[in-house]
C-alpha cells in the first residue's frame, strides 16, 4: 500500500520535472530556475534543524554562522545596512511590515489589485485581516504605472501611515522618489517581483529613493529558493519590523532555504549585472517581436517593458482563454496575460530566441495554428537550453 503511494508520488514528481523543465517554455514572471549549486543545499542536514534568536536550541554553531553569512550577503547584494532573511515568503515579509507599522483603522496606500497590485496587502488580504483602511494610488493605465501628480495629492490629503510601492504587474519602475518626498508615513518597497533586477542595478534603487524598507520574495526575478527577505538602511524602522518576526511570525526559519538563498545572493553579487541587463533586453525584444507579429502588448508609450515582464493587452476573459491555449502548446504563462523573461534568460535564451518565442506565442494568440503544432516546436526549442547560466562554476559536492 505505502509502496504504491511512493511509486505514485515519485512518478508524479518526475513527470512534473520532465514536463516543466524539458518540454515547456516557462514564462511565469513569479518563477525562475535555481542553479544546481543553490538547489543542492536542500539535500543538506540543515532542513531538519532548528535555531532560534534566544539560543533555546543547542547544536547551532554552524547554523547561526550560516544565517549571519546569508544576511551579510544580502546586505552586500542590495547595498543595505540591515538584512533579515527569516521571512518564509514575500507575503510573510509583507505581514511583518503591516503588523509592525500599523494599528487597526490606520491608512495604507498601495497599487489596487485591478491595476496589478499584490492582493495580499489590500482589502482582499492583510488589509481586511488587520482591519486597516486600504487606499489606492491613482493609476495611469496607458503608462501602466502609478500616476504621480494625482497620487501626490492623495498622499497629502490622506496621510497614509504606510505607503507601499511595488506590485505583481510591474513593467516599469515606480515613482518612489517623487512620492516618498511628499509622504510623512513610512515608505516601503515590495520588490517581490523585481529583487533580481534591483540586485543587478537595472531597475530602480528603492533604498536610495526614499524607502525605509525593501521586502520581497527571493524566487522571482531573484533566482533563489522560495522565501522572503527584509532589507533596510533605517535602523529604527528595520528593528520594529524585524522584531516582529520571532516569535510572532516565523519560528523555524528553514535553514536549508537560508543556505540556498546565500548561494543565489553570491550569484547575484557575481553575475547580477549581466543577468539583469539580459532579462530587460529580452523583455524588450519579446515585446517588440510580439507587436511586430500582431499581438497587442501594454505600455507602448514607455517602450513596453523595463523589467522581466511583458503584459499582453486583451480583456480578462480573452487573457484566460489565451493562457489555456498557450498551456496546451506547453507555453506556460498566467491568466493575467503576464509573460516573464527571467527564467528564459537564466537558461541562456537571448534576443534572437525571443523572436522565436514571440512567433510561437503569436501563432496561439492569433489562432493561426493549433496548440499541437506549436507544442512540437516548443519542445525542440526547449531541448537546446537545459543549463542555467549566471551560475558559479563549482560542481556541487554531494552531502553524505
Ligand atoms: C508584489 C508581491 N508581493 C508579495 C507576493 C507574495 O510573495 P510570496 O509568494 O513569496 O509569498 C507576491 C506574489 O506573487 C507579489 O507579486
Amino acid at each position: 500500500m505505502s509502496h504504491n503511494y511512493f511509486e505514485r508520488l515519485d512518478r508524479t514528481v518526475r513527470l512534473h520535472q520532465e514536463w516543466r523543465t524539458k518540454e515547456c517554455l516557462n514564462l511565469i514572471p513569479s518563477e525562475n530556475r535555481g542553479s544546481n549549486q543553490m538547489r543542492s543545499m536542500f539535500l543538506s542536514d540543515l532542513g531538519n534543524r532548528y535555531n532560534a534568536p534566544d539560543k533555546f536550541y543547542r547544536g547551532t554553531k554552524y547554523a547561526d554562522e550560516l544565517q549571519s553569512l546569508a544576511e551579510e550577503l544580502a546586505r552586500k547584494a542590495f547595498g543595505a545596512r540591515y538584512a533579515d532573511v527569516r521571512p518564509l515568503s514575500g507575503h510573510t515579509a509583507d505581514m511583518a511590515v503591516l503588523l509592525a507599522l500599523t494599528r487597526r483603522g490606520e491608512k495604507v496606500l498601495s497599487v489596487h489589485p485591478d491595476n496589478g497590485g499584490y492582493p495580499g496587502i489590500t482589502h482582499l488580504g492583510l488589509g481586511s485581516l488587520l482591519q486597516l483602511e486600504n487606499h489606492y494610488f491613482a493609476y495611469d493605465d496607458r503608462a501602466v504605472n502609478i500616476d504621480v501628480r494625482e497620487s501626490a495629492s492623495l498622499i497629502k490629503k490622506e496621510q497614509p501611515k504606510v505607503v507601499f510601492f511595488g506590485a505583481s504587474f510591474i513593467p516599469f519602475p515606480h515613482p518612489a522618489k517623487e512620492l516618498s518626498a511628499v509622504s510623512e508615513g513610512t515608505c516601503v518597497y515590495d520588490g517581490s517581483h523585481v529583487l533580481g533586477l534591483i540586485a543587478g542595478g537595472e531597475f530602480q534603487d528603492p533604498l536610495r529613493e526614499g524607502c525605509s524598507l525593501m521586502i520581497g520574495s527571493t524566487h522571482k526575478s531573484l533566482p533563489g529558493p522560495q522565501g522572503g527577505m527584509i532589507l533596510s538602511n533605517n535602523e529604527e524602522v528595520f528593528s520594529k519590523v524585524s522584531g516582529k518576526i520571532h516569535p510572532g511570525i516565523v519560528d523555524n526559519i528553514h535553514l536549508d532555504r537560508v543556505a540556498a538563498l546565500a548561494v543565489a545572493l553570491i550569484e547575484m553579487i557575481q553575475f547580477g549585472k549581466p543577468y539583469a541587463q539580459a532579462v530587460v533586453k529580452n523583455s524588450q525584444a519579446l515585446a517588440k517581436a510580439l507587436v511586430a507579429g500582431g499581438v497587442k502588448v501594454r505600455g507602448a508609450s514607455a517602450g513596453y517593458s523595463k523589467s522581466h515582464q511583458v503584459l499582453l493587452d486583451y480583456d480578462p476573459e480573452r487573457l484566460k482563454l489565451i493562457a489555456a491555449r498557450l498551456e496546451q502548446a506547453n507555453i506556460i504563462g498566467d491568466n493575467g496575460g503576464r509573460l516573464g523573461t527571467s527564467e528564459l534568460t537564466r537558461m541562456g535564451y537571448g534576443p534572437s530566441e525571443m523572436d522565436t518565442v514571440a512567433e510561437l506565442v503569436a501563432l496561439i494568440v492569433l489562432g493561426k495554428k493549433p496548440p499541437d503544432f506549436v507544442q512540437k516546436k516548443v519542445k525542440s526549442l526547449v531541448k537546446q537550453f537545459q543549463q542555467p547560466r549566471f551560475v558559479l562554476t563549482s560542481t556541487p559536492k554531494p552531502f553524505d
